[in-house]
This record gives C-alpha cells, sequence and structure tokens, in this order.
C-alpha cells in the first residue's frame, strides 16, 4: 500500500504503552479517503481506543509509517490534533463545572484561534452552528455539569464539530443515547461526510446508523481482521462474526 493523498494512511503500523512489553496495534495498515464514514468494531480490548489515539499522534507508533491529514503522525501530532476532532469514550463534568454547554462548546475553537487566545466572531459563529446542527438550543445555557449524559455526549460531538475538523475520530459516541438521538446524530454525521470530513467511529450498537452501505472495519487482538463495505442490515451479523475468535 502506498500513500495517495487519503486523510489517514497507515502502513503495518505498531503502537506500544509506555513500558509496556508487546505493542497494543500490531500491523495494521489502513486508508480512509476525505468524507469517508466508517465504523470500528470488536470486541473489548482489541485495540480500537488505540487505534484511534494513534492516529491522533496521541501514542508512540513504533514500526510503519502512519500519514493523517497529510502529516507524518509521529512528527505532526500537534498540527494533527488541531485538524482532527476526537470524542473521547470516557468523560466526567462535576455537577459544579463553571462553563456552560455553549463555552464548553466554543472551547473546540481554542486551538484555531490566534495569539490572544480570545474567541472572535468566526469562533462564536462556529460554535453556534454547531448547536444548531445538534439542536442544542435550549440547554446551551445550562452548566454543562448538570446536563444528562447522553446531553453532555451531544455537547462533546458539537464542540469537535465547531473545531471544523477535517477528520472526525468518535470513540462510542452512542454509548449514551437512545436510539431515536442515534439515528439523529448518526444521520449529522453522515451529512458531515458528504460534506467532505471524513468521520471514523467506533461503535457497538449498529440499529442507528444511516440507512446505507457502510464501511465496516473489525479489530482483533491489536490487528485489523475485517475491512469491507457492505449492506446496512448485514453490519451487524458480520462484525459479530468478525470479532469472535474461528
Ligand atoms: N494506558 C494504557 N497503558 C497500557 N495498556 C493499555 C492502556 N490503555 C489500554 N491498554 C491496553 O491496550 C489494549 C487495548 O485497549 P483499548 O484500545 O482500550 O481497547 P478497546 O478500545 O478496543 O476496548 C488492552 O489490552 C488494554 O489493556
Ligand atoms: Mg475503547
Amino acid at each position: 500500500m502506498s500513500c495517495n493523498g487519503e486523510i489517514i494512511c497507515l502502513e503495518n503500523i505498531y503502537t506500544a504503552y509506555e513500558g509496556a512489553a508487546y505493542p497494543v496495534i500490531r500491523g495494521i495498515s489502513l486508508a480512509i479517503r476525505q468524507g469517508e464514514y466508517a465504523i470500528v468494531g470488536g470486541p473489548n480490548g482489541a485495540g480500537k481506543t488505540t487505534l484511534l489515539e494513534s492516529i491522533n499522534g496521541m501514542l508512540t507508533i513504533t514500526h510503519g509509517n502512519a500519514y493523517v491529514c497529510g502529516m507524518d503522525v509521529r512528527r505532526h501530532g500537534h498540527e494533527i490534533r488541531r485538524k482532527v476532532g476526537y470524542v473521547v469514550q470516557s468523560f466526567y463534568f462535576d455537577p459544579l463545572t463553571p462553563f456552560t454547554a455553549e463555552e464548553v462548546i466554543t472551547m473546540g475553537r481554542y486551538g484555531l484561534m490566534g495569539l490572544l487566545k480570545r474567541p472572535g466572531e468566526a469562533d462564536y459563529r462556529a460554535a453556534e452552528a454547531a448547536i444548531r446542527l445538534l439542536g442544542l438550543e435550549d440547554i446551551a445555557h445550562k452548566p454543562i455539569g448538570t446536563l444528562s449524559g447522553g446531553q453532555q455526549q451531544k455537547v462533546l460531538i458539537a464542540q469537535n464539530i465547531a473545531k471544523e475538523p477535517e477528520l472526525m475520530l468518535l470513540d462510542e459516541p452512542f454509548s449514551n443515547l437512545d436510539l431515536c438521538t442515534r439515528e439523529f446524530v448518526s444521520g449529522v454525521l453522515r451529512e458531515l461526510s458528504r460534506k467532505g470530513i471524513a468521520v471514523v467511529m467506533v461503535c457497538h450498537a449498529f440499529d442507528g446508523l444511516p440507512d446505507e452501505r457502510i464501511r465496516i472495519l473489525v479489530m482483533r487482538d491489536g490487528s485489523l481482521c475485517l475491512d469491507e463495505t457492505c449492506d446496512p442490515d448485514l453490519v451487524e451479523a458480520k462484525v459479530r462474526r468478525a470479532s469472535v475468535v474461528q
């Protein structure tokens, strides 16, 4: 495989946590184009979160080549993280966190702000657009710590949309959302991908996905064991079959 302008291009990468005896990611090659919408499945501990953090330049890639947004991940992690949205798997807001949902969403712009580090017109506009896109107008002025887990999750997704990323990585973004909200949010993400933003999302619930063919990546034991595009009604069975050791 050779890199050809894809937004993510991994060639046989290995990633190890500091001090660990063995790499968690073992020999993954993957190319994701601009505007692609892909989901990542596989059992707990397979390395899904580690893969997202490798793409984002947060972990040390010990072998192989990795390019994201046209940059070498090993040398430009900081610049890459400015262009990549990352919705983390676990989050917790203290009930007394002194920020409103809108302020948290505007924080998505911080990496893009100039030297003065104060939000300007464009930052407020991007935050407002993200609030509208996810229908958060009614809760935008509430303190983040007083919202439900599902509302907080939507706020974090909006924060990353406000960042106007080239690539959006989401780690189990549906874990706190009901089916109806999952359908709505995955539709919003599909729309983003139509506008050219690549979306790579770890998920376990496949019933809220857009009703169209979808690329599925399945991980097992640090490797990719399935990478194919299939009809929506086959996704669950394929992920399930690929997740168990044959
Ligand atoms: N910070 C860490 N330090 C060392 N090992 C870790 C760390 N985080 C995860 N691991 C290990 O890496 C493997 C993959 O974990 P993870 O990527 O979180 O899996 P998944 O997201 O698929 O559930 C697991 O064996 C886990 O124990
Ligand atoms: Mg995980």
